[in-house]
Parts: structure tokens; sequence; C-alpha cells
């Protein structure tokens, strides 16, 4: 049975469909409101609004949990790696060997670039940001390869896998680009992981061989950063993708959204604010003290989630995995103990307590990456080599979805009602 929500205004009542999700999460259906009722909602930030439904990823903010296609993100960070739980999003279930040995292939087969991306990267200043340069870089995928627009199943296949497996090029060679260094070409001999960190720190006439410890804890950093369900980026991808956008445009435009310090350019907020405090700028009670303080704009980098009301399950594993990395590697971070101050200190504050602000993926992320030896500037690009399977999944699955329209949200209109021209010399 069809159940609803009864919506009442003036002399009208309307019954609302209310939709169930398979994790019982409930949603009134608002889609005749305006052609009844005459009414629309308003949700700015769209804080109580559901775009769409949606079979990849699970979020319960109140209990702290975090499922993509139905498995705990504890047991695929303790079991899968990156590539298996991309495709595990992608396509919806975990990979056979045959499957994910295609899909490996597939990967290593497209890690390099066309030789003219050179001369793109060095029309870029040397200090261009990385994010500007990955954007920019995923966009101009679509000049090589304008077929990404209609796909069909295999076609599918190809792109996502080269966008994959290009996106940690492109990540390196910005990198690269910043120091001036020459390009390292990938390497088909390495996975995933060694193989980017090979293009960003190798020498032509040095190979760099990672750490066991520091390919398992990059691994770990993009598989916990795979997807997210509708934040800001994957909502982007999917607003840009439902104007028929191609998938290379699409996802170009999540980098964007994400670069910002409220989403996933927190991570490089978090660690200059670590910075700060260890330099003496401020300690940790006066930067808690600014946090508080609604008059300086300040935010805690790294603390506080739309969704999580509760711990954020992935800076859980984070903060696990940075005791034991930065152990394994023998790096003494001061900085570590600076973020579990701030942990302790929000934790118990009532500020922070009464608002259920609680660290999210970007507090501990960047500690870990620094311990790697990864600079500051590449963090959020790391972030959004991880999300990549995430934004693919979802541009997949709203192309797939029956009845896909053009998103285009409505308004309250708040300017001056129809006022007749004035010819300039009337103005004052
Ligand atoms: C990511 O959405 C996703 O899923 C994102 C993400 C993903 O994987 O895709 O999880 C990745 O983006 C993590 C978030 C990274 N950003 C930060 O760490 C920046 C610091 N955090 C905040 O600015 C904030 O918490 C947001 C942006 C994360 C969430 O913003 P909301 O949901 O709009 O929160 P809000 O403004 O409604 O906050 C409620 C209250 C407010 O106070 P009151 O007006 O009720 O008195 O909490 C306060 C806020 O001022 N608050 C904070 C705070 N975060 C919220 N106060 C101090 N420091 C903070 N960090």
């Amino acid at each position: 049975m069809t159940r609803a929500a009864k919506l009442t205004f003036e002399d009208k009542t309307i019954e609302l469909p209310v939709i169930e999700g398979s994790e019982g999460e409930l949603a009134v259906d608002i889609t005749q409101l305006r052609a009844e009722m005459g009414l629309i909602t308003l949700d700015p930030a769209f804080g109580n609004t559901g775009a769409c439904t949606s079979a990849i990823t699970y979020i319960d903010g109140e209990k702290g949990i975090l499922r993509y296609r139905g498995y705990p993100i504890e047991q695929l960070a303790e079991h899968s790696s990156f590539i298996e739980t991309a495709w595990l999003l992608i396509f919806g279930k975990l990979p056979t060997r045959a499957e994910l040995d295609r899909f490996s292939a597939q990967l290593t087969a497209h890690a390099p670039l066309h030789e003219s991306f050179k001369h793109h990267f060095e029309g870029f200043p040397v200090n261009a940001p990385p994010m500007a340069m990955l954007s920019a870089m995923i966009n101009t995928l679509s000049c090589f390869h304008p077929e990404a627009q209609d796909l069909d199943e295999a076609a599918f296949f190809e792109e996502a896998a080269r966008l994959v497996s290009k996106v940690r090029t492109i990540a390196a060679y910005s990198y690269r680009r910043s120091l001036g260094l020459p390009f390292i070409y990938p390497d088909p001999k390495l996975r995933y992981v060694a193989n980017f960190l090979h293009m960003m720190f190798s020498m032509p006439y040095d190979q760099h061989v990672a750490t066991r410890e520091v390919i398992e804890a990059l691994n770990l950093i993009l598989l916990l950063h795979a997807d997210h369900e509708q934040n800001c980026s994957t909502s982007t991808v999917r607003v840009v993708g439902s104007s028929r956008a191609n998938l290379f445009a699409s996802c170009a435009a999540g980098v964007s959204a994400l670069w910002g310090p409220l989403h996933g350019g927190a991570n490089v907020a978090v660690l200059e604010m670590l910075e700060a405090i260890h330099k003496g700028g401020m300690s940790a009670e006066q930067t808690l003290a600014l946090a508080k303080d609604k008059k300086s704009g300040f935010k805690l980098m790294g603390f506080g989630h739309r969704v999580y009301k509760n711990f954020d399950p992935r800076a859980v594993i984070l903060k696990r995995s940075a005791d034991k990395v930065l152990g394994q590697l023998g790096v003494n971070d001061p900085l570590l103990d600076i973020a579990r101050r701030l942990e302790e200190l929000a934790l118990s504050d009532s500020y922070f307590v009464e608002r259920m602000l609680y660290p999210n993926v970007d507090f501990y992320s960047g500690i870990l990456m620094r311990a790697m030896g990864i600079p500051t500037n590449m963090f959020t690009v790391i972030f959004a080599i991880g999300r990549m399977p995430g934004w693919i999944a979802h541009w997949k699955e709203q192309h797939e979805t029956e009845g896909m329209r053009i998103a285009r949200p409505r308004q309250i209109y708040t300017g001056p009602r129809e006022t007749n021209y004035l010819p300039m010399a009337e103005r004052k």
C-alpha cells in the first residue's frame, strides 16, 4: 500500500506519495506539488531535499554508518583495494577475478596521456594550483575522446577505465609541472597506486620505489574517499551530467566543486590550521574559541558534516591508520599530537557537543599524506582521484534512470517588480 502525506494550504489539500528507501528512509514525493497547488518548496543548500533515488552508497549519519553497495566501509577498508572498490561502485557488485583482471589491464592500457598533453601542461604557469590543472585537463580529455557522449555498455566500460586511469597520470603531471620537473611516464609493470607514486616521485635517472606501507596507506585513503552519495561535488557531476554533458566534462566540474575549503579543500585547510598552531600562531584553545565565535567567520577545519551527527566512520579508520602508519614509517609528527588534542578539546566542549560536530574524513587524512611525503597542494587532488569512481558511478546511474530530466531548480524571486526603462539623462 502506498503511504501518503497530506498537505493543506488554504482551501486545497493534496496527498503526496511517500517513497521508502531500502533502509527505511522516507521521502515525500513533491513532483506534482506545483502543478496541483501552485506551490514550490524552498530548501536552500538542499538540507531536506532528496535529488534522486540511488542504489550506490548508504549513509546513516545519526549512527555513523557508511556502506558502498551494501558493504560496510570497515570491511572494504580491511579486505578490499581501491580498484576493486571502484569496480564495485561503478558496476554494482564485487568483481570476479576475470572482471578485475580485465579492468586492471584496461587501467594499465589507458595510463599514458596523449603526447600533446605535455604542451598543454607547459602552458600553465609553474605556480598554477594542481586542482585547476586537474579540472582543465580532465575536460581536455573530451577533445581527444569526443565519443564519451553517448555510451553503450562496452563504450562506457572503456571510458570509465580511461578516466579512472588517466586522472592519476594527470594528477602526477600537475605536480611535476608545479615543480618544473620532467614528466615521468607510467610504468605498465606497476599497479595503480605504486604507478602513481612512481609518476610523482621518480626522476628519469632515479626510479622511486614506494614502500609497502605507503602504498597500502594511499590505497586506503583512495578507497575511503571513493564515494559519499549526494555530496557537493557528486551533486555537481549529476547536475552537469543532466544536461547530457559527457562523462569527462561532468567529472571536471566535480573537481571544481571539490576544490573549496568547505568540501575537499578542507584537508589542506586542516593542515594549515595545525601548522599555525604548531608554529605558535594560536593555541588549540584559541583556535576552538575562534571557531565558536560566529563573527570570526572561521570554522574548525575537518570538523562537522551535513549528514554525520556522529563520528564519520572514515575519520575513525584514518585516525587509527595515522597512528599505525606514522609508527611504521618512523615519523614523529607533532601535528598528529595537536590534532588529537584538538579533537579531545572539541569533543568535550558544549558548543561542539550540542551541534554534534565530530571530526570528518578531512581531519586526519592530511597528516597521513604528509607522513607519506605527499605535498600539501596535492591533498585535494588525491581526494579527487579517490572520488572519481563515485562520480562515474553516479553519472552512469543517472544516465540509466528512465525519464531522466535536466536539473533545473526553481526560485522565489525577491527583486523589483516590473519597472520601466529609464533613458540615461533621467537617471540619478
Ligand atoms: C567533506 O557532504 C559530504 O558528504 C562531504 C564529504 C564527502 O566525502 O564528500 O564528506 C567531504 O566535504 C567533509 C567536510 C569538510 N569541510 C570542513 O571540514 C569544513 C568545516 N566544516 C564546516 O564548515 C561544516 O561543518 C560543513 C561545511 C562540513 C557542513 O556545513 P553545514 O551542514 O551547512 O553545517 P551548518 O552550517 O548547518 O552547521 C550547524 C551549526 C552552525 O552553528 P549554529 O548556526 O547552529 O549556531 O554548527 C556550526 C555552524 O556554525 N558549525 C561549526 C562547524 N561546522 C558547523 N562551527 C565551528 N566549526 C565547524 N567546523
